[in-house]
């Protein structure tokens, strides 16, 4: 931890989380990528929370929470957490709704991080189908707003934080202007229709030799 404070020149997080819900052989790079298969493992849940738990408690960071955990992992998190996790960061968009989620951490007071929010279209892991989706297109249409901004929006309706990423001034400002104007019963009807896939099933993170066999394991049949 020392040394990531120091390359960061920081003191403190504001957030620190886990990233995925698996871990590689010790000593290994983390399992990000690339990585060879045989190192996945199962990540021992308990002692990696109860080290959060330190962090936190050293003030090394002001809260703890994680990523890319289904509502069976966080109920699992949450039966033996002294500190609950504050922020669950998952895909999330119009055309991944997370609706069953997003009512577990509402209930549980943990807030959702909505991470792809505009499917990150033209980015490595990215993916299309959200910004040119018709249906969005439609509603942005008739709305005089941008594809991004009802994404945005529907969004931060659903009481979930979206965490857009731009490195175009324009677009830093377009994705801003969310907050002055509501989305109609009309649009969440048309929302409703849309067929709903996960951008990021995360096939990678399935082996024979690691904890998950397959991409239903990995999301405990949330897909
Ligand atoms: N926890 C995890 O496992 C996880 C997984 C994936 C991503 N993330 C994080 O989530 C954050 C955002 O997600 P993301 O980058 O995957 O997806 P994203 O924010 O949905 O998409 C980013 C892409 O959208 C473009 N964009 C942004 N605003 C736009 C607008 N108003 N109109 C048109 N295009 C626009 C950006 O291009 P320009 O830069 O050219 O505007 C960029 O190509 C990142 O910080 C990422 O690291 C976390």
């Amino acid at each position: 931890m020392t040394n990531l404070y120091r390359t960061l020149q920081l003191e403190y997080l504001d957030l620190y989380l886990i990233h995925w819900p698996i871990a590689a052989t010790p000593g290994k790079r983390a399992p990000l990528s690339p990585f060879d298969k045989q190192e996945l493992m199962p990540m021992d849940f308990k002692s990696v929370w109860a080290a959060m738990e330190e962090c936190q408690r050293l003030g090394l960071t002001k809260s703890i929470g994680v990523s890319n955990f289904s509502c069976k992992k966080l109920e699992n998190l949450l039966s033996f957490a002294t500190i609950p996790p504050s922020v669950d960061q998952v895909e999330m968009n119009p055309v991944w709704p997370q609706k069953k989620l997003t009512e577990f951490c509402k209930a549980n007071g943990i807030i959702v991080a909505a991470f792809s929010p505009l499917g990150a279209k033209g980015v490595s892991w990215g993916t299309n189908d959200v910004m040119d989706n018709e249906v969005l297109k439609e509603i942005a249409k008739t709305r005089g707003k941008t594809v991004a901004q009802v994404c945005l929006r529907w969004i931060y309706e659903q009481g979930a934080v979206p965490i857009v990423k731009s490195y175009n001034k324009e677009r830093l400002k377009e994705n801003l202007q969310i907050f002055d104007w509501e989305l109609s019963e009309d649009d969440y009807d048309k929302i409703g229709q849309i067929k709903q896939h996960r951008m990021m099933p995360k096939e990678d993170f399935v082996s024979a030799h690691g904890p998950y066999k397959s991409v239903e394991e990995l999301w405990d049949g949330e897909l």
